[in-house]
């Protein structure tokens, strides 16, 4: 009877282990088949909101996570606009994590060193804070001794936008706006702003700028402040990854970092990109703009036709040797600033738990010259009532054995 019993008990638990064991079979068969899935058998693809954290204040920041038809994914929270992460696939389908940025809101809050941030309403220096428009002079907050930098003291990247999803066909986006008081941070003007960041399925993520200003002109340049590491956040130094810019010239800087006007070529110098070199290869050349930038920290003037040549051009291609990845950024700017993370000092823990030291990031920002404001001869950054001010810039992604 007892032997009965047991037997038959240990029938069942046979059957459950059987069961359990096909399961498992089945479970990792399916998981096999999905990390091991061609980068090219289409996704659907969604958006996704969740609640990202609250501020201080008291408001609610919200993240939307975009997936792109090929698996891409990018995060983006409400405050700061900010691109938490963007993943994208190595050359074997592998996909990381390339931007850099923080696990919380509390990190973005109280540390952020502008990581994938939108900023504004000025993106870059001003000499001394300090510009003249329509007879008026503005004084701005300095926030980057002797000057101001990102636009002051609470900058676009500090506020909580409102957000829309954006379905497309083959896209699926986030407008992001919100409303600039006239006198906010000292700028004049009411400025109206939406960014538009949109996942294509080709891996590209568009960002549109678009503002409007009332009451008083105003200047304006808006750009997005992402420092990426191609083989992943987190994994060390990007200064073997290949930068090629669109660039013969760049704005010399002072020791504060502010243009001095002359626009000379790069040809001879470490700061000629024209063809593909490592970001590191002459990053320690003791060439005095090196010096005081502590690596690259320079705006480099795009190849256009002509100065009014707005047109959406390729300005940076940057490849990342073992992971093959490329990201190429395409914009209707005159500039873009290359920064290879020189301040980054080990004192910042990144969203996957490892600490970020000097040249583990960089960042091209597409925009119009630092310091234009008091720069007559750079390519203008006022808008006055009944303008449009309409920028796009496009990161794209690609590897070099899936290039298109
Ligand atoms: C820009 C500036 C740099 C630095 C970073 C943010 O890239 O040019 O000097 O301030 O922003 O840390």
């Amino acid at each position: 009877m007892n032997w009965i019993r047991s037997s038959a008990a240990l029938g069942r638990v046979v059957v459950r282990l059987g069961a359990a064991v096909l399961l498992v079979a089945l479970s990792i068969g399916l998981l096999g088949a999905s990390a091991s899935a061609s980068p090219t058998v289409p996704q659907p693809q969604s958006i996704k909101k969740d609640l990202f954290g609250t501020t201080p204040a008291g408001e609610k920041v919200f993240r939307y996570t975009l997936t792109n038809s090929r698996g891409m994914q990018v995060k983006i929270i409400t405050y700061g606009g900010i691109i938490q992460s963007i993943e994208v696939p190595d050359r074997q389908g592998h996909k990381a994590n390339v931007a850099l940025g923080f696990a919380t809101l509390k990190d973005y809050v109280e540390r952020n060193p502008y990581f994938g941030c939108i900023t504004g309403r000025y993106a870059n220096r001003i000499a001394l804070g300090r510009f003249t428009l329509d007879g008026v002079t503005y004084q701005l907050a300095i926030n980057n001794d002797p000057n101001s930098l990102h636009g002051g003291n609470k900058g676009f990247d500090k506020y909580v936008w409102r957000a829309t999803e954006v379905r497309g066909d083959s896209s699926v986006g986030l407008k992001l706006s919100r409303v600039s008081p006239d006198g906010e941070e000292n700028y004049p003007g009411r400025l109206t702003v939406d960014v538009t960041y949109t996942l294509t399925n080709k891996n590209e993520l568009r960002m549109d700028y678009h503002a409007t200003v009332t009451r008083k002109a105003t200047i304006v340049n808006l750009t997005n402040h992402t420092y990426f590491n191609l083989a992943g956040e987190g994994t060390g130094s990007i200064l073997d990854h290949e930068l090629r810019l669109n660039a013969k010239r760049y704005t010399p800087v002072d020791a504060t970092l502010i243009p001095t006007g002359e626009i000379p070529r790069v040809a001879g110098t470490p700061l000629d990109f024209t063809k593909p070199v490592a970001i590191g290869a002459r990053i320690r050349d003791s060439f005095p703009q090196l010096v005081i930038g502590r690596g690259y920290d320079h705006n480099f003037v795009l190849d256009r036709k002509s100065r009014d040549d707005t047109s959406l051009i390729l300005a940076a291609r940057v490849r990342e040797p073992t992971s093959g990845r490329i990201l190429e950024i395409l914009t209707t700017e005159p500039g873009i600033q290359f920064y290879s993370g020189n301040f980054l000092d080990g004192t910042l823990v990144g969203t996957s738990g490892k600490m970020y030291r000097q040249g583990d990031g960089f960042a091209l920002e597409t925009q119009h010259y630092p310091d234009s404001p008091n720069h007559a001869d750079f390519p203008s950054t006022v808008l006055r009532p009944g303008q449009v001010y309409q920028t796009t810039t496009i990161y794209k992604f690609s590897t070099d054995e899936n290039h298109n």
